[in-house]
């Protein structure tokens, strides 16, 4: 949700501050700007679009300048409202949502200030501009303690061009020292350079950049002390000259889940976390899109194999569900990013109510791990496509081994988790043919993706990919469910794409696949029992690998996931910046 990063030093800041937003894409991409200052004036360059729309400001001369890339929420998508906005001598951005702004806009109105854009953003620099007599970091802490809701802000002043102050509340900022200057960024990969010295923000806190000296306040304004971060300098490394990402980092899964065996296997934090596990009577899950897909996935694993009661809760609703923390409840949070706001919010909840956090994030140094009593890290890699792949495959390899884990002690024999890897690959490969199913699908009005157990859960997976990159409106659905309301929707060549992975209840399934070809439906089959696909119902099918049931999804999803790619491609979308969306989804 919006990127933000600022420079301060010997370099020109304009090329830097646009390489960096390159590498904050991810975090929203409907308008772009910099102001750049080179002591005597500034500039300030905005643009509706991507970042190469504000190439042409590379040549913008000055060696102090701060960038944005929005993702818009307060106010359209418009120039007026890309960052960043300026009040007097004040300049900003701002990643995050004002909650009060509508009533302090109605303060400075009534003050007779005037007001360029409908952000809540605007708001702030004309706070700090009327705090501002002389010490921006002064002005910047009385503004900010006037503010509600979440923001992660780099401020200049035109009257001391050589100080940047940043300022953090719920919403991810890294401030540093690298070789030629001192750099700010939403997120490592905008600023990580070799022998970078990296710090993240606490909420509450502040930093000052002046000259090479980087200072970092508490929120009562006292000085504090920070330890660095690691990072590793190959997680910014992104650059791919093939077509799409999306496409790419599927092809990623089967090392991923290799990787993530071995992890699993060497990772003393692991050990820990089972030893936790272990002792669980009630587990809780809470996350967002495809990571509640992941916990759905969990919840089915963990239920059937070693009897552990778990419920899954979308985290925006258990926030402001007053829920009920038993004694000994394991908190699950569940998360890509390890940034999102629903999530970080439901787990500062659930602590407070006592419950044991868990955190399975893929991000490193993320909120979500600092929140976290442990934290288990999967091992995708970056993703840079907004829709989630191979993160959720890491997400379910690393979720099914805690179950492995909790079945082991009980004494339970669970499945085997071995061979995914290779079964993944082959899934991929089979998998290619979806692409002759698109032309059902580019003029469809909608689809529906149904399964049972964790079929069903696979379906809800692949109907979501399908609808945030195709924006094809898709439902994914219980096959059972399918006869109480929602098959009234289907007519003549409605696509359905059935799941099919257990036996005992493959037959069921195929009762809602049969009452679907009735009405029409051209039915599509994922499964692994070759029977099925000769069928007369089904016009195409995939036949994936065999695998233990309850890990199915881990497999399944592999052709919905290409489904969607070969779909929204199809239709004409760039389908690793799906519309209206972005990666990291910082606020509410
Ligand atoms: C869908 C997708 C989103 C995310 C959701 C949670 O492809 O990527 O639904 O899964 O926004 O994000 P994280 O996992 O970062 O908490």
């Amino acid at each position: 949700m919006c990127g933000i990063v600022g420079y301060i030093g010997k370099k020109q800041a304009a090329p830097v501050l646009i390489e960096g937003l390159y590498k904050l894409e991810y975090r929203g991409y409907d308008s772009v700007g910099i102001a750049v200052s080179d002591g005597e004036e500034l500039r300030i360059v905005k643009r509706i679009g991507r970042v190469k729309e504000i190439e042409c400001a590379r040549r913008e001369r000055g060696t102090v300048g701060i960038g944005h890339t929005r993702w818009a929420t307060n106010g359209g998508v418009s120039v007026e409202n890309a960052h960043p906005h300026s009040y007097k001598n004040i300049v900003l951005v701002h990643n995050g949502i004002i909650e009060n702004a509508e009533k302090l806009k109605y303060d400075l109105l009534a003050k007779g200030e005037k007001f360029y854009s409908e952000t809540d953003s605007e708001v702030i620099a004309h706070l700090i501009a009327d705090a501002y007599s002389g010490d921006l970091l002064g002005a910047v802490m009385r503004a900010c303690s006037q503010l509600t809701g979440s923001y992660a802000l780099a401020v200049f002043s035109t009257d001391e061009p050589r100080m940047l102050v940043c300022a953090r509340m719920h919403s991810p900022l890294i401030v540093g020292k690298a070789k030629e200057g001192l750099v700010v960024a939403s997120d490592i990969p905008a600023v990580a350079e070799k022998d970078a010295r990296l710090y993240t923000l606490n909420d509450g806190e502040f930093a000052k950049l002046e000259g090479d000296e980087l200072l970092f306040f508490s929120a009562a304004g006292r000085r504090i002390g920070k330890d660095t971060i690691e990072f590793d300098l190959n997680e910014g490394c992104v650059e791919w000259n093939g077509r799409h990402f999306m496409r790419k980092e599927i092809d990623e899964i089967p090392k991923v889940l290799q990787a993530s065996r071995l992890e699993i296997e060497n990772d003393s934090c692991f050990s820990d976390f089972y030893k936790v596990l272990c002792q669980t009577e009630y587990i809780q899950i809470v996350a967002c899109g495809t990571a509640y897909h992941s916990g759905l996935c969990l919840k089915s694993a963990m239920e059937r194999i070693c009897r552990v009661p778990t419920e899954v809760c979308i985290a925006s609703e258990y926030r402001y569900s007053d829920p009920i923390v038993a004694k000994g409840t394991l908190l699950i949070a569940i998360s890509q990013s390890g940034e999102t706001a629903d999530t970080i919010a439901a787990v500062r909840l659930a602590k407070k109510r006592g419950a044991y956090v868990a955190a399975v994030v893929n991000v490193r140094y993320s909120s979500l791990t600092r929140l976290a009593d442990v934290v288990l890290y999967t091992q995708a890699g970056r993703e840079v496509a907004v829709a989630a792949t191979k993160s959720f495959n890491a997400q379910l390899i690393a979720l099914y081994s805690i179950a492995e884990t909790v079945a082991s002690v009980k004494g339970v024999k669970a499945p085997s988790l071995t061979g995914l890897a290779r079964k993944a690959a082959e899934t991929i490969a089979i998998s290619e043919t979806v692409r002759s199913w698109t032309p059902y699908f580019v003029g469809a009005k909608s689809a529906y993706f149904i399964g049972r157990g964790a079929d069903m859960c696979a379906a809800l997976e692949g109907s979501l990919k399908l609808k945030e990159i195709s924006y094809l409106p898709s439902e994914g659905y219980a096959a059972g469910e399918l006869k109480h309301g929602t098959l009234a929707l289907i007519e003549p060549y409605t696509p359905v794409v059935a799941i099919i992975t257990r036996r005992d209840i493959a037959q069921k399934t195929m009762n809602a696949v049969r009452e679907a070809y009735s009405r029409g439906a051209v039915i599509f089959l994922v499964t692994c029992f070759k029977e099925f696909c000769d069928e007369k119902e089904v016009t195409a099918s995939v036949l994936i690998p065999k695998c233990p049931p309850d890990y199915s999804p881990i497999l399944s999803v592999i052709p919905l996931q290409l489904l969607a790619y070969y779909t929204s491609v199809a239709r004409g979308n760039d389908p690793d910046k799906p519309r209206n969306l972005a990666k990291s989804v910082t606020v509410e």
